[in-house]
Formats: structure tokens, sequence, C-alpha cells
């Protein structure tokens, strides 16, 4: 818990995110990512939960990032990006984390190109929320709450 006594959410997000407003709007919504990343904060806030944001281009920072969030955080909100479908020491290291998670993407990858389809992060999530843009993280964050207050 923080000082407050709100339930901390860890919110990643991978590669090429840091380019969010340079992306795709169609899929990718017009956000920058400090934009997308401070609405994420301010709907924790309103939940109840206080959000800490991370972004990396680096696998094995997100790795480290993951490795460290135990007795750090309560939940997961994470959207590794192109890592999502290949990258199995992230799944390795979301398994060590060992903490509530929720997958989120922009966009609905199960709608594109065969190689998005798989996640090898899905089954360590206990939700995925997809295809909804910015508003999904809403979603998500409202998930999570209503899981930690199940446990
Ligand atoms: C993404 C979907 C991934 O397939 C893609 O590589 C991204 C963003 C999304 O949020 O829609 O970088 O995770």
């Amino acid at each position: 818990m923080s000082l407050s006594g709100r339930p901390r959410i860890a919110v990643l997000h991978g590669v090429n995110l840091d380019q969010l407003g340079r992306r795709d709007p169609a899929l990718y919504g017009s956000l920058t990512l400090p934009e997308l990343e401070a609405r994420i904060v301010q709907e924790a806030w309103e939940q109840g939960m206080q959000a800490d944001c991370f972004q990396t281009n680096h696998e094995g920072a997100f790795v480290e990032r993951l490795h460290g969030l135990r007795g750090a955080a309560e939940g997961i909100l994470l959207n590794p990006g192109a890592w999502t479908h290949y990258a199995w020491a992230i799944r390795d290291a979301l398994e060590i984390a060992a903490l509530p998670a929720v997958e989120v993407h922009l966009s609905d990858p199960q709608a594109r190109e065969p190689f998005r389809h798989l996640s090898v992060i899905a089954d360590l999530c206990f939700a995925t929320v997809k295809g909804l843009g910015p508003d999904g993280y809403a979603q998500a964050l409202v998930k999570l709450r209503e899981r930690l207050e199940e446990s």
C-alpha cells in the first residue's frame, strides 16, 4: 500500500509506446504517452488507487522493473507493445512478480496481422482489455480494483 493507504498499481508500457502521438491514430489514438499516463494516474486516483507509470524500449529494463515489483505494488497493468507477441523473458518476469495483472492494448491485436495474435503473457493476466484505445485503461483499472477488493 502507498503511504496514503491506497493500493499501488504499476503501469508498464513497452517498446515503441513512447511514440504514441506519432503512431497511426486510427490504431492507437492521438494521445501522447505523457497524456495517456496523466489520464491513468488521475483515473486510478479517482478509483482509490495510486498508479506509478514506467516506459522503456529496452527489454532488460522492462524485466528488471517487473523484478522490483514484489512488495512495491499490489497490482500490474501492462502493455508491452510488440514484446507481447514473442518476449518469453518478459513472460517469465511477470510470473516471478506474482501479482494480479491486466494486459491492455490500445488496438485489438486479434483483428490485425497474424503475428500479433499470440500473447505470451495472456494466461498470466486475469483479464485482457484491447481495442478500446485510451479508454481501455480505465476499464483495466476497474478490473484491478475489483480483484484487489476481493482479496
Ligand atoms: C499494442 C499492440 C501491439 O501489437 C503493437 O506492437 C504495439 C501496441 C497496442 O497497444 O495496441 O506496439 O500493444
